[in-house]
């Protein structure tokens, strides 16, 4: 797209970004969709990382977004690796397959490489992210608490050889855990829209049931 212009997300970006947030992932994983709420409350906790919250701008508008929590990986030494990990990314339904989300990865991976961060670990649907370089987590021999290696657990290792060959254990920020009670009632400020089922609700079942044996 040739018109596009990445900048951090400013106070006044807040409400349109939860609205896009919104439009972008509306009945795509469940009927309805929590994300918006997730991006209202991030913002106020600790591991919310306010300079590598982007937004997207094409058409004197904000088109996209991506935003990036602390995280870590900790092996049984109880050694700590400090990691990023972003979500929610997302980009208007129109505005989609034109390369906005690749250029919000683009660019902030290269300021994760700046700040020489170790790495940045997702979950995520692969399809979206193996063309960005993320790989497999048992490759790193990266586990879930749970000690399992789901197919969405995805590693973008920017130092190379910092896992070691080791096993590590994954710890995505507590700010993802949101009450849906929550989300109902935030839910009540934005235009009503329908909840419905799409088969991609179904693609998404059976993703987030799915583990590299
Ligand atoms: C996932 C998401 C952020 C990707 O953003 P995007 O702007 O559509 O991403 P891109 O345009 O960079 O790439 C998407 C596809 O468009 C293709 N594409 C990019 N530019 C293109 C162009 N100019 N012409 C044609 N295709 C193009 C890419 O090659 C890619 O193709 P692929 O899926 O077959 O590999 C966006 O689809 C989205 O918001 N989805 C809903 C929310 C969501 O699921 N977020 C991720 C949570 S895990």
């Amino acid at each position: 797209m040739t018109n596009l212009k990445i900048r951090n997300e400013e106070v006044t970006d807040y409400q349109t970004v939860e609205e896009l947030t919104r439009e972008a992932f509306w009945n795509l994983y469940v009927p309805g969709c929590d994300e918006h709420y997730l991006v209202h409350t991030m913002r106020n906790h600790p591991d919310f990382i306010k300079e590598m919250a982007f937004v997207a701008e094409s058409d004197n508008k904000i088109v996209g977004s991506i935003m990036y929590t602390k995280s870590y990986v900790e092996n049984k030494n109880n050694d700590r690796i400090d990691t990023l990990t972003f979500g929610p990314l997302c980009v208007l339904p129109e505005y989609q397959r034109k390369g906005v989300g690749t250029a919000l990865i683009n660019h902030t991976k290269k300021i994760a490489i700046q700040n020489n961060v170790s790495a940045i670990i997702i979950l995520g649907d692969p399809h979206n992210y193996c063309k960005h370089g993320f790989k497999c987590c048992k490759d790193y021999k990266i586990t879930t608490k749970d000690n399992k290696f789901p197919v969405g657990l995805l590693i973008l290792e920017l130092e190379k050889g910092v896992f070691d060959n080791q096993y590590w254990t994954f710890h995505e920020s507590p700010l993802y855990a949101i009450n849906n009670e929550e989300v109902e009632e935030y839910d009540k400020k934005f235009p009503v829209k329908e909840k419905k089922y799409q088969y991609s609700q179904d693609l998404f079942g059976i993703l987030i049931r799915a583990y590299i044996e």
